[in-house]
């Protein structure tokens, strides 16, 4: 949510439980400028915390920037590390995954549970990596596309695909068939491994069915159907699709596949996001500086403890579940929650109900889920047992402080530790956060907090200058970090342009901030075509172009505009071809559209026909005056308008809609 507004910049929120690890912000920020320092160091030792197969000789390589490489020399195995490592030891036993699915029965208790011991993890892992690799022909470098819902699986064949070196490619599994070709064909993908479906709110999603409407477009190989529903009617092309359990039935209980002593710097995944173009980036991620990183926060950020019960609510089709779902939490060996469905399904305390059930103390989680949940009402949490949480954090966008404050309140009991930590899929893993597994400075309603050990943010005006506190500017980080993403897959001087060449030596988040007297970071939202969409990473333009592939329409410019709930949502102004009206059955029709051509998420709220855009003399859409028309702002600058009628029919449609609604309401 945009919150141009003034700050509560000295709420200061402390509580006795945290005396312990209590620090004032100046005495944080000394810490903080010593970690910077002896930077190189700093991330060595953290980097030696984790185990190598090969130690890295170099902590940093910048001989090329901005392709820096992190640990060079350096061999390691991410599927090593979170499951081989940990059944050496007293953990082999130990709770990895606590796993409910959607249905429950008459008195509200999940009907399928799965535990799955750090040792189920280990020989799960190593039969998939081996299926993979003999029926499959899986290697190094090979991409695999992976279409699966939230079950133990999806994290299971992640891991078994990294420890052969091969790369992942997940899409979220609420995106279209579409989305799914366009991202399969990218990467080049060897092969795809989806479920014949999944619960969703109560009913079924045929997930194989939207894999073969992709696979029309682009062929792969071969694709692997985990059975999660037992649905009867699944399509299966032969020669090509091998049902999981089937392709396993071969496979040894004890079979073992040496982990591959990858190089730091290997890829371990690619993660599409959207951007400023209609065509989205496919995120490079190297194995080595991600390891550490993810490491790193989960001490620092989420004070992670064997006792603990970890949930982060994030799909693992999002970068929040690739961090902090599968790698993190695996890597400290902790017992996870894992949930397949809706949130408020059956009723709006099921989330509660999993708290309560497991006991679990760490949550992360999105602010569009607790404005969802404020909306439902404290009755909700209050009929369960919440007291075990004591650790609350949220990610995906900005959190106003009073849904900071309720969950603080209601959830927390005014007793946990909760931040806004920021980050995003080019940065791996939390940059900007209260770290409470050290230390934790007064926390503040909305804020993110100052930035953790060793990572160097600012804001910066225009001119490229460090913004004085209190002033807006652009977020920025000052120097390499060990999460961050090597390139874009196929793309390099995208990712050079994109994220480099705004300001010199610096990395551009798009992001605008302010940074306050105390040197904590308040993210206000995107400085660019990018909207957050219940958290959800879209692009305005691959939106228009959604749009524009109607038959109907002619142009289109979409925006984000506030929502009390999701944050913001998209709406578009659409101009038609010769022969198209205007109507509540196209404006229904063209929703439809963009949820078939994207995904449910995308789906505009509202649709604004018009006779022509608003857009300067060289014929850039203006999609600053459309935000304006639909937020009631006003509309600044005007010089560069070409024709000043197009703004006022976009208002005029505005308000006939806004009229019409409130009609109906
Ligand atoms: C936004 C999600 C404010 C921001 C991990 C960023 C946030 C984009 C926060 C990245 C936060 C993420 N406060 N804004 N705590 N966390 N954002 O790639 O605009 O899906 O640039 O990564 O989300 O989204 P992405």
């Amino acid at each position: 949510m945009q919150r141009e507004t003034e700050l509560p910049f000295d709420t200061y929120v402390m509580n006795e439980k945290w005396q312990h690890r209590y620090i004032s912000p100046v005495d944080y920020a000394k810490f903080h400028r010593q970690t910077l320092q002896d930077f190189e160091t700093f991330w060595a030792n953290v980097a030696r915390e984790i185990e190598w197969f090969k130690p890295f000789e170099k902590v940093l390589d910048d001989s090329n920037p901005p392709f820096y490489k992190w640990y060079i020399g350096g061999r390691l195995n991410l599927s090593y590390l979170a499951v081989d490592r940990h059944v050496k030891t007293w953990r082999k036993n130990k709770v990895a995954i606590e796993w409910e699915g959607e249905p429950v029965d008459e008195d509200g208790n999940p009907t399928e549970r799965r535990r799955l011991t750090y040792y189920d993890l280990y020989r799960e892992v190593n039969r998939v990596a081996y299926m993979l690799k003999s029926n499959f022909g899986v290697k190094k470098g090979d991409r695999i596309t992976l279409y699966l819902p939230m079950i133990p699986e999806l994290p299971i064949v992640m891991l078994a695909a990294w420890r052969i070196g091969a790369i992942t490619s997940v899409v979220f599994s609420g995106f279209s068939a579409e989305a799914l070709a366009d991202r399969i064909n990218d990467a080049r993908a060897k092969i795809v491994v989806t479920a014949d479906g999944f619960w969703r709110r109560g009913r079924v999603v045929k997930l194989k069915e939207i894999v073969d409407m992709a696979l029309e477009k682009v062929p792969v190989e071969n694709v692997i159907v985990y059975s999660r529903l037992g649905l009867k009617d699944t399509p299966m092309t032969e020669g090509r699709d091998y049902w999981w359990h089937k392709a396993m039935r071969g496979v040894p209980i004890n079979a073992y596949v040496e982990p591959e002593p990858v190089e730091s710097e290997h890829p371990s995944f690619i993660l599409y996001t959207s951007g400023t173009t209609g065509k989205p980036k496919g995120i490079v991620h190297d194995t080595g500086g991600w390891a550490v990183h993810a490491y790193a926060t989960m001490k620092w950020v989420f004070d992670v403890r064997d006792e603990d019960i970890y949930w982060c609510t994030a799909d693992i089709g999002w970068v929040t579940g690739h961090t902090y779902v599968v790698l993190g939490p695996l890597m400290v060996g902790a017992t996870e929650v894992m949930y397949e469905g809706a949130p408020d399904y059956p009723q709006p305390d099921r989330w509660w109900s999993i708290v309560e059930r497991y006991g679990v103390t760490i949550l992360y989680t999105s602010p569009t889920a607790i404005r969802m949940f404020m909306r439902y009402g404290e009755e909700w949490p209050r009929r369960h047992d919440l007291s075990t949480l004591r650790i609350i954090h949220s990610v995906g966008e900005p959190i106003n402080p009073e849904a900071w404050r309720w969950m603080y309140r209601v959830l927390g009991g005014e007793k946990t530790a909760s931040a806004s930590t920021w980050w995003m899929t080019e940065t791996g893993g939390i940059v900007i956060s209260h770290a409470p597994g050290l230390y934790l400075a007064p926390m503040k309603p909305g804020t993110n907090g100052p930035p953790l050990p060793g990572f160097e943010v600012d804001v910066f005006t225009e001119d490229g200058t460090p913004a004085p506190p209190g002033v807006k500017g652009y977020l920025v980080i000052k120097r390499p970090w060990p999460g961050m993403m090597h390139t874009i897959w196929g793309d390099p001087e995208r990712y050079v342009k994109t994220y480099w060449s705004k300001f010199p030596n610096v990395f551009y988040a798009g992001d605008y901030a302010i940074k306050d007297q105390d040197g904590y970071i308040w993210v206000l939202g995107r400085a660019d075509e990018v909207i957050k969409v219940a958290g959800h990473r879209l692009g305005t333009y691959e939106l228009e172009s959604a749009l524009i592939s109607h038959k109907a329409v002619a142009e289109s410019a979409v925006v984000g505009v506030p929502d009390p709930i999701k944050g913001e949502v998209p709406i578009a102004f659409v101009t038609l071809k010769q022969g198209y009206q205007p109507g509540d059955e196209l404006r229904k029709e063209l929703r439809a559209h963009v949820r078939a051509t994207i995904g449910p998420v995308a789906e505009p709220a509202q649709i604004f026909f018009v006779t022509k855009l608003p857009k300067t003399r060289s014929g850039k859409i203006m999609r600053r005056l459309l935000r304006a028309v639909a937020t009631n702002a006003p509309l600044g600058d005007v010089t560069t308008l070409e024709d000043e009628a197009s703004v006022e029919e976009a208002k005029k449609a505005y308000e006939e809609l806004r009229a019409e609604v409130r009609g109906h309401e």
